[in-house]
């Protein structure tokens, strides 16, 4: 396993990212948490140093433990990392004369193990820069590399402690070779094996739950969702019959999809599982509400209510399963909090775990979300399922601006989006989208159909493009494809007669409506 030491950089978990591709598991940790005994503790075969906002000619920027540099073990600095590492060892920093970003071309000056299969001596590749400290002076032992026109020392290696540095970042997709180069630090240089898969990681992870829930009983929240699928999956795998799944189902969502949660839980994996249909209960609760805020709000404690119910009915459990990710686990590092770290923690099933008094079981807590998906494969999950795009806990209560919720509304939505999501899986246009739904607008629009009037709903379709949700861009649809996609609602969904395409990014705009 391999240790990251976490800068504050915004690229830190690419390289979590690259490190686990190559079939060896790592963990990030902020910097301000990293210790020779935490190091000792997590036994790593090898650290590397993250990149990071900071500039080491400031007093007070973080620094490595000065005991990391005697524990013979092989360290890899990148950016910020390389430029810490050598003035702790050394060497000198300079601020701000050569600042460097975005795309620059790498000399390679002399052989190193960490350019195997890459490039050799005298040849050139691109790779991403983004600094404007630079290493000047290099710390004894250490020799150069490879240079760019900005960064002299551009990798610089001390093969005898194992100690390497580069300028550039080796996590992006934008140094091409960078993949490799983190690859040879692992397997050449720290001696990884590489064998940590996902058949790897589900016997481990099933030994753990078994560990951790001993007799005890644990009950989960499944929404149909790709996180909550895997971990009951993977439950069942590890407890069988002291899992029972709770699927509350809120009437809102998509055609189809309570029925194949049923389906393949209850008849394909045989788990033990409580299908509540609250969807009156949803409905009445929601009565002539329209504000965003108060819809979700009441959706929440609804959701609440109804699945402490059920679990009260089962006769309670000791524990409760969730399916936290990587990304939510992760303690990103803060410079402007003060010495506090900013914890995210985001639950699938907010608030649930402090009313009901239970421990946790999170046994996702140290994936990715792609990770997740490979698991679910590797569990037997459909691949519909497993490479779903993200769907909102509230469903398709959040997708009828402006209007009162009613089932006639909910299934005029329903039908819409089965036929837009039917057109984009045709045109093999599904994995390449983040996400993609229907809008049912409070307008109602005139048409002609036939030799009829018609005064019926328009509706908005949505499809973005995004790597994180937080940014997205709307999906540029060729116009026969929207063509045909407008025709078949207009023909087939009655209540619908007119369909607009939304063209908003986010920023400004948010993926949903509302
Ligand atoms: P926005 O609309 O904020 O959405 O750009 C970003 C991502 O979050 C999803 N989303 C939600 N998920 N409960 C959820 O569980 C919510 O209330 C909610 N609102 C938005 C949205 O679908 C997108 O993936």
């Amino acid at each position: 396993r391999i240790l990251i030491v976490d800068f504050g950089s915004q690229v830190t978990q690419l390289i979590a990212r690259r490190v686990r591709e190559a079939g060896v598991y790592c963990e990030i940790h902020p910097f301000n948490r990293v210790s020779a005994d935490s190091i000792r503790a997590f036994a790593p075969k090898g650290v590397i140093l993250s990149g990071g906002p900071a500039s080491v000619a400031e007093t007070g920027s973080p620094r490595a433990p000065a005991e990391l540099f005697t524990m013979g073990l092989p360290v890899l600095g990148i950016c910020y990392g390389q430029q810490t590492m050598c003035a702790q060892l050394g060497g000198s920093v300079e601020s701000g004369h050569h600042r460097e970003f975005g795309r620059a071309i790498v000399t390679q000056i002399a052989p190193c193990t960490l350019f195997d299969g890459i490039s050799s001596a005298n040849a050139q590749f691109p790779v991403w820069m983004s600094h404007g400290d630079r290493v000047t002076v290099l710390p004894p032992n250490f020799r150069v590399v490879a240079a760019s026109e900005g960064a002299p020392f551009a990798a610089i290696a001390d093969d005898y402690h194992h100690f390497y540095g580069v300028q550039f970042h080796p996590e992006v997709v934008h140094t091409p070779n960078g993949r490799e180069l983190l690859s040879n630090f692992v397997h050449r240089i720290c001696g990884c094996a590489g064998n940590w898969t996902m058949k790897a990681f589900r016997a481990q992870e099933i030994e753990k739950v078994r560990a951790q829930v001993g007799s005890g009983r644990v009950i989960c929240g499944l929404s149909g969702g790709v996180d909550s699928s895997v971990v009951a999956a993977l439950l069942n795998e590890a407890i069988g019959d002291q899992l029972t799944c709770v699927f509350v189902d809120t009437g809102f969502m998509r055609a189809g999809e309570s029925e194949q949660v049923v389906k393949v839980f209850r008849d394909r994996f045989n788990i033990r599982l409580v299908h509540k249909d609250a969807s009156d209960l949803f409905l009445a609760k929601l009565a002539g509400e329209t504000d965003p805020e108060k819809k979700r709000k009441i959706i929440g404690a609804t959701f609440i209510d109804v699945f402490e119910e059920e679990a009260r009915a089962i006769g309670g459990a000791d524990f409760l399963a969730q399916g936290t990710l990587y990304p939510d686990v992760i303690e990103s590092v803060s410079f402007t909090g003060g010495p506090s770290v900013t914890i995210k923690s985001h639950h699938n099933v907010g608030g649930l775990p402090d009313r009901m008094n239970m421990k946790l079981v999170e046994p996702l807590r140290e994936l990715f979300k792609d990770e997740v998906r490979a698991l679910g494969r590797e569990l037997g999950l459909p691949d519909d399922m497993v490479g779903r795009h993200p769907f909102p806990g509230p469903g398709l209560a959040i997708r009828i601006p402006g209007q009162e919720l009613t089932r006639e509304r909910l299934d005029i939505l329903r039908q819409a989006d089965t036929i837009y999501l039917d057109e984009i899986r045709k045109a093999g246009l599904y994995d390449v989208i983040w996400q993609a739904f229907c809008v049912l607008l409070p307008v109602r629009t005139v048409g002609v159909m036939g030799d009829s009037r018609s005064y019926d709903y328009a509706c908005a379709l949505r499809a973005v493009t995004s790597t994180d949700g937080m940014t997205a861009d709307f999906y540029p649809f060729d116009m026969a494809f929207l063509g045909r996609v407008a025709n078949r609602i207009i023909n087939e969904v009655k209540g619908i007669n007119r369909v607009t395409y939304d063209v908003t990014s986010k920023p400004p705009g948010t993926i949903e409506w509302e």
